[in-house]
């Protein structure tokens, strides 16, 4: 089974990326509610600086995480930052006071967002953004995507993503400009239905599209997913390699895929420890026949 280490993000642009298979998301480095500051601050900031000393060299967040928290945290623990660190973040999001998730993805929205990520991160062009659907955003997906791309021409970003898409604004999406990454719910037990959309082939359908034209699959809520399910094949498997269940699927993932990288979130060094472990793990072609 093919399992490379690295990956490219926009291989074949003008400014391709090379990156480790194995990313950090940041979203649980926040408050109760994805909202406020980390109840562990100290670690919060040791845990980003683990994951870049250990080589990860892609780091996910949002400027409505928190809001404005994981961006602060990654520029006070790791700016100046290294020359080969991604870091990805989104937009399309806006919070309430009341921690409330509200669409903000009107072309002028998404310029301030934007805005609001380059000063939090403290860079002057962002390497990769998504732009993360919500169903709200329907009507107006086209001009969105599009502001993305216009934003892509000024320099104020390098690559775009998506977020959530179905397979249809996925090709639309292609249709419009070079998409670098996709950013969807995928994980072990959740591969058939997709965040804000009504079921559908989902995952695996987006899988086939993205593996067809070398673009990342960045699946999250991949542990969320597909721990404490009790016991199941992934269970077993991590009995068989002496692993745990949290390494055995994230195994999983960089086997499934070469265009897969995982991003799994936690709050601790020692997850994050486990976590890097999990990508040394070489999982045999029948073992992945039988986890499926
Ligand atoms: N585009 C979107 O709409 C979207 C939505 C959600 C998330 N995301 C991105 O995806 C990233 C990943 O998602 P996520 O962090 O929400 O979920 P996740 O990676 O599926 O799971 C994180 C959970 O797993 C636990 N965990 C991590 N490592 C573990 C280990 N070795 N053993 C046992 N438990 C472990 C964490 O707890 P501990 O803290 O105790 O380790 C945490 O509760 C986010 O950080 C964010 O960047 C994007």
């Amino acid at each position: 089974m093919s399992n490379p280490k690295t990956i490219q993000i926009g291989a074949n642009t003008a400014n391709p990326y090379t990156l480790n298979r194995l990313g950090y998301g940041t979203m649980r480095l926040t408050g109760e509610g994805f909202y406020g500051e980390p109840k562990n601050r100290d670690e919060a900031l040791r845990v980003l600086k683990r994951a870049i000393d250990a080589g990860i060299n892609y780091i996910d967040t949002a400027d409505f995480y928190g809001p404005g928290v994981t961006n602060r945290l990654i520029a006070e623990a790791l700016h100046p930052y290294k020359n080969d660190l991604v870091i990805g973040t989104k937009v399309g999001a806006i919070r309430g006071s009341d921690k409330s998730w509200n669409p903000y993805s009107k072309p002028d929205e998404l310029r301030k967002s934007i805005d609001n990520n380059l000063k939090e991160l403290k860079q002057d062009q962002i390497t990769l953004v998504h732009y993360r659907f919500m169903p709200a955003h329907e009507a107006h997906f086209d001009e969105s995507v599009g502001a993305m791309f216009d934003m892509q021409k000024e320099g104020k970003i390098i690559h775009v993503g998506l977020s959530n898409v179905s397979r249809t604004q996925l090709e639309k999406g292609m249709g419009m400009g070079n998409i670098a990454s996709v950013q969807n719910l995928y994980g072990y037990h959740q591969r058939t239905t997709l965040a804000g959309h009504m079921g559908g082939a989902g995952g695996e359908e987006i899988l086939d599209i993205l593996e067809q034209n070398g673009i990342p699959l960045i699946p999250y809520f991949s542990l969320h997913t597909s721990l404490n399910k009790g016991e199941d094949k992934i269970e077993e498997m991590a009995k068989k390699y002496n692993v745990s269940p949290a390494q055995m699927n994230i195994a999983w993932l960089l086997h499934k895929s070469p265009v897969m990288l995982p991003i799994p979130g936690t709050t601790s060094v020692a997850h994050l420890e486990e976590n890097i472990k999990a990508a040394d793990i070489e999982i045999s072609d029948e073992d992945m026949a039988y986890l499926g």
